[in-house]
């Protein structure tokens, strides 16, 4: 029983609310400059984390707002039947950098094609690649989702606005993370020295910094994939799976939101898994705003991503919406799995080998 004599200790409760760090101050902070760069930046972030608190606060109240929830009754250039929410969120990030002077050209999961804010393009030297609502299966149901972006530098002038410069490698990101829309909602990113992850506090409206300089564990219990599609997957995935099954130690777990599985293994440690199948050797991840923001997040933290042939990193896209397998988390589970594969590619070279001289 508490002692009514006593006078509380609160100071655990305020902890965190002393140091009150804020992204924008934090971004400044990373790089250690008050360069014309690292102002964008820090303004670029400041304008991500408004989107986040506008997508959020529908969220939250989603159930109650008529029109919040459901499908459209459309379809996007991936084929997906689109969520309102989908659409809503993709045009929240709109909203925020239209007249930002920042972002010149947005390109989104839910856009065939880049979206150009013209008054900004004279100055407005960057791109962001977001997907809006990743894991939208969710949102009907309560669970959480999440949204992943990339800010890039924009090459050359793009008059004739073709894009083309996006179509490199994701070495050319220069920031990326995302934001978990779950009890709390937080936004985890990376400039590029290390990841941090923040939270939002609703009652200053501000995200504020919870866990600095997080390192993924070199190996983890958590496998997470869709076993679904067991029977679609190549050998080599299937093999690896029998593996987890026949040994101590791991434990599986799938979110359907990508977001919220990566969040669970850059703290916990583990490996995602979205294979390609035999149907469909890239799978289903999208590079630009899904695989690529989320490898270069989880290698600054310390952990790998692979397509299983190569660092998703090294991946050059070949069109906006371009599509990877994704073998993502602790450096060691990664490995692993990318094992399961040589040995694959092995033996069959062997086989071939025979056969010809057969
Ligand atoms: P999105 O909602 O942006 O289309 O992404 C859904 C993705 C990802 O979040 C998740 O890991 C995966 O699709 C789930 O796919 P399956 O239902 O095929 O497992
Ligand atoms: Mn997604
Ligand atoms: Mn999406």
């Amino acid at each position: 029983m508490a002692d009514v004599d006593q006078p509380l200790d609160l100071s655990h409760e305020y902890a965190l609310d002393r140091d009150c760090t804020t992204l924008s101050r934090h971004v400044l902070q990373q790089l250690q400059s008050f360069s014309a760069e690292a102002q964008d930046l820090s303004a670029l972030m400041n304008r991500i984390a408004l989107a986040a608190k506008l997508i959020a606060r529908r969220l939250t109240r989603a159930g109650l707002v008529e029109d919040a929830l459901g499908f459209t009754g459309r379809t996007n250039v991936q084929g997906e039947s689109v969520k309102r929410m989908d659409e809503f969120a993709n045009q929240v990030f709109i909203s925020v950098f239209e007249q930002s002077g920042l972002v010149c050209r947005l390109a989104s999961e839910e856009m065939e094609n880049p979206y150009y804010i013209p008054e900004n393009c004279p100055i407005g030297r960057y791109t962001l690649l977001y997907d809006p609502i990743d894991g939208s299966s969710n949102v009907d149901i309560n669970l959480n989702v999440g949204s992943i972006f990339a800010i890039r530098r924009q090459e050359g002038n793009d008059l004739e606005q073709s894009g083309k410069d996006m179509l490199q490698s994701g070495h050319q990101q220069i920031a990326a993370g995302y934001v978990l829309y779950g009890p709390s909602t937080m936004l985890v990113y990376s400039v590029g020295r290390g990841v941090h992850a923040f939270t939002l506090d609703p009652s200053l409206g501000e995200f504020i910094l919870s866990t600095e300089n997080i390192r993924i564990p070199d190996h983890g219990p958590i496998y997470s994939v869709n076993e679904g599609n067991f029977w679609q997957w190549e050998e080599p995935i299937r093999d690896y799976t029998r593996y987890v099954h026949r040994h101590e130690g791991y434990t599986a777990r799938y979110s359907g939101a990508l977001v919220g599985d990566i969040h669970r293994i850059l703290f916990q440690g583990g490996v995602f898994l979205y294979p390609g199948t035999v149907k469909k050797p890239e799978g289903k991840l999208r590079l630009l705003y899904e695989s690529a923001p989320l490898a270069y997040l989880i290698e600054q933290a310390g952990g790998s991503a692979s397509t299983g042939s190569q660092a998703v990193l090294d991946v050059i896209p070949e069109k906006l919406h371009a599509r990877t397998p994704l073998i993502i988390g602790s450096k060691e589970n990664v490995a692993l799995v990318e094992s399961f594969i040589q040995e694959h590619s092995r033996e069959q070279q062997d086989r071939q080998i025979l056969s010809t001289k057969g």
